[in-house]
């Protein structure tokens, strides 16, 4: 008999376990051992999902909503996520050119495997968020990492991105704003990395998962310019928006050929996403609006708190993030020393020693910054960053 370890796919051997994921667990575990454990790693709204969300789901299980649906999802829920995006963006993508998948992050997966071939390269901007690396990984791409400036806030530009475009880039991925260092992608630099991606027939994704979340600008989706829908794909997802993480809802709005491929992939994988959480969907996308507005007050706040917190510590550089809720500090004034040669020794001694959760930069592929999720309460933000001040006095 084989070792079991021998006969796992070498596809398999592609990736790596999801670094967030790792976090989570370790501190869950330390949890159980009765640690009292300040959570900076999950990346996911502290909220509730909101009532009249919750009472569409036990509608549709009173109404034994509860069998298959179409594998791609239902017409309901599709044509509300396009008038949705509509309403928000001022796009005018039809039913037929959207997919319902189970959470953002599964339409990225079947969206990369429909569209990369083994040796495309897709360009992916760094601090990137982990798991594009390893779905391109794993459908034999290329990552082409393009490098930020974290002076600059990380924010990205098209000057940036023109050099690495070549005659084998099949697409460019962004995220803004952005998971790990909050950073915004500005309006007039996007619209010219669409133009250099357009120009060379090369698809440009952008993950809109935490579209709702800026600070300091108004919503806006590349997808709303003309001629967009040719090659902008849209990765979207209801998770963080109407904190419904647990509920498992993400959607693609992308041309129809690449809907027909994405769905026969999801039909012999997961078929199609939860019928009860597809109800709950079109009430959030139809229903009001206002818990979003209440969390990103909420978020606001939080980000100016840890910002300033964080700026506090001797050493500690922090650029302020523009969206989405996480920071992203640089404590490179703790490395090597004391045996802390890398933020993940970093990330595992803070977690051991003071018993805070934050995730290593190597998961987003830079070296000396972590990742602080401000997803939190206040409360537990001030008791979080009171324990990493101490640590880094300590260690610097
Ligand atoms: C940048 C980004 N995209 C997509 C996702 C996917 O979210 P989900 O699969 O929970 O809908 C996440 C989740 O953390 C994310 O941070």
């Amino acid at each position: 008999m084989q070792a079991a370890v021998n006969t796992i796919s070498d596809r398999i051997s592609l990736i790596s376990v999801s670094s967030t994921m790792k976090v989570s667990a370790d501190a869950e575990k330390l949890r159980a051992e009765g640690v009292d454990v300040v959570d900076f790693g999950a990346g996911e709204p502290d909220f509730p999902t909101p009532d009249n969300i919750k009472q569409a789901a036990i509608r549709a299980l009173e109404q034994n909503f509860t069998k298959y649906t179409a594998a791609g999802g239902t017409a309901e829920l599709k044509k509300a996520v396009c008038e949705r995006h509509a309403a928000d963006f001022g796009t005018d993508y039809k039913p037929s050119e959207c997919l319902i998948t189970v959470g953002g992050k599964h339409v990225i997966f079947n969206l990369i495997q429909a569209l990369v071939n083994p040796g495309d390269e897709v360009v992916i901007p760094v601090p990137y968020w982990v798991t594009y690396k390893d779905v391109v990984n794993y459908a034999g791409g290329k990552c082409v990492f393009v490098d930020t400036d974290e002076a600059a806030g990380f924010t990205l530009t098209a000057a940036m991105i023109e050099p690495s475009l070549t005659d084998r880039t099949k697409l460019v991925i962004i995220n803004s704003p952005s998971n790990p260092s909050g950073a915004v992608l500005d309006r007039e630099e996007f619209e010219k990395i669409f133009k250099l991606t357009s120009a060379r027939g090369i698809f440009l994704m952008t993950d809109e998962c935490y579209c709702k979340f800026l600070y300091d600008s108004e919503p806006f989706s590349i997808a709303s310019l003309p001629g967009a829908k040719e090659s902008v794909l849209v990765a979207g997802s209801l998770s963080k928006t109407y904190a419904m993480t647990g509920w498992r809802i993400g959607f693609g709005l992308v041309p129809q050929a690449l809907v027909n491929a994405m769905t026969k992939l999801q039909s012999h994988s997961t078929s199609n996403p939860a019928s009860i959480s597809q109800k709950a969907a079109v009430e959030a996308l139809r229903g009001p609006q206002d818990s979003v507005k209440v969390m990103l007050a909420e978020y606001h706040k939080r980000r100016d708190f840890v910002v300033q917190r964080l700026r506090s510590i001797p050493g500690v550089k922090c650029a302020e993030p523009a969206g989405a809720f996480y920071a992203y500090p640089n404590l490179g004034v703790v490395l090597g020393k004391n045996g802390i040669d890398s933020t993940l020794v970093l990330a595992d001694r803070l977690l051991q020693e003071s018993h805070v959760a934050v995730v290593p930069g190597e998961a987003f592929g830079t070296d000396k910054q972590v990742r602080i999720s401000y997803a939190t309460s206040m409360s537990e933000l001030e008791r979080g960053l009171d324990r990493i001040h101490q640590f880094v006095v300590k260690y610097a």
